[in-house]
């Protein structure tokens, strides 16, 4: 019986904000390949183990729907203790979130060979609440998103968080579908007949693996 104390809560984030975009579909692909692997049998230690499963709640945290304008603090968040320490109510918001969880996984499309400035923007606001705790990265582009997942994991770094070593890229497997990506349609990720990125689903249960290591 899971109990109150016992459960790992894992936020799946959604980086993208623009107003037509894929990064929800996304972001659901990540999380339904997390949870189908949790669903599995003794897997979810990690291959190999004999380990009892975590308990865990996976949760997908969309940065759009906290409407959070370009960083207005007054006090840098290293310095923030309490929440009571932020100048604004929509910091407050996003703090109790992301204090709520234990662990992220950070999907992000690349913008110009880096992150987008709404994922950046989001990070930037907070400091306490993301240091000390496990990340991993899911980066989507024309070739993969790698250096949006090399810039993303600089940043985790930067925040001392505990960062799963190789990133999850996933590349757009033709020009049709990029362009569709372009528009925000429908991708069909995980949709019956769909092999979208089923290689990768290996490489997301790998690094969801090592992040749970990293859970301790
Ligand atoms: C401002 C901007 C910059 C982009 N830069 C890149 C890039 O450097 N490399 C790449 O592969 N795709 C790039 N793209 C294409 C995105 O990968 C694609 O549009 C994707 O759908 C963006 O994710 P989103 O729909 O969740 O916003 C860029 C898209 C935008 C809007």
């Amino acid at each position: 019986m899971t109990t109150t104390e016992s459960l790992f809560r894992v936020a799946v984030i959604c980086g993208s904000t623009r107003s037509v975009r894929v990064g929800p579909q996304v972001t659901t692909f990540i999380h339904s390949t997390i949870s189908n692997h949790l669903a599995s049998p003794a897997k979810a230690g990690g291959e190999g183990t004999t380990h009892a499963k975590p308990a865990i709640s996976l949760e997908i945290v969309d940065i759009a729907a906290f409407n959070l304008p370009l960083f207005d603090e007054v006090i840098i968040p290293q310095a923030v203790k309490d929440p009571s320490g932020y100048a604004h109510e929509h910091t407050r918001v996003w703090s109790a979130k992301i204090a709520s969880y234990q662990a992220f996984v950070f999907v992000t499309p690349q913008y110009n060979w880096g992150i987008p400035a709404s994922l950046k923007n989001a990070i930037d606001y907070l400091y306490n609440e993301w240091t000390a705790k496990p990340a991993m990265i899911v980066s989507y582009g024309g070739h993969g998103g790698g250096h949006a997942a090399g810039a993303l994991k600089t940043v985790c770094q930067g925040l001392r968080m505990k960062v799963v070593e190789n990133p999850v890229c996933l590349t757009f497997p033709d020009r049709q579908f990029r362009d569709s990506c372009l528009i925000g349609g429908d991708l069909a990720l995980g949709e019956a007949g769909s092999a979208i990125w089923d290689k990768e689903k290996e490489d997301v249960v790998a690094g969801w693996d090592e992040m749970v290591r990293l859970l301790g």
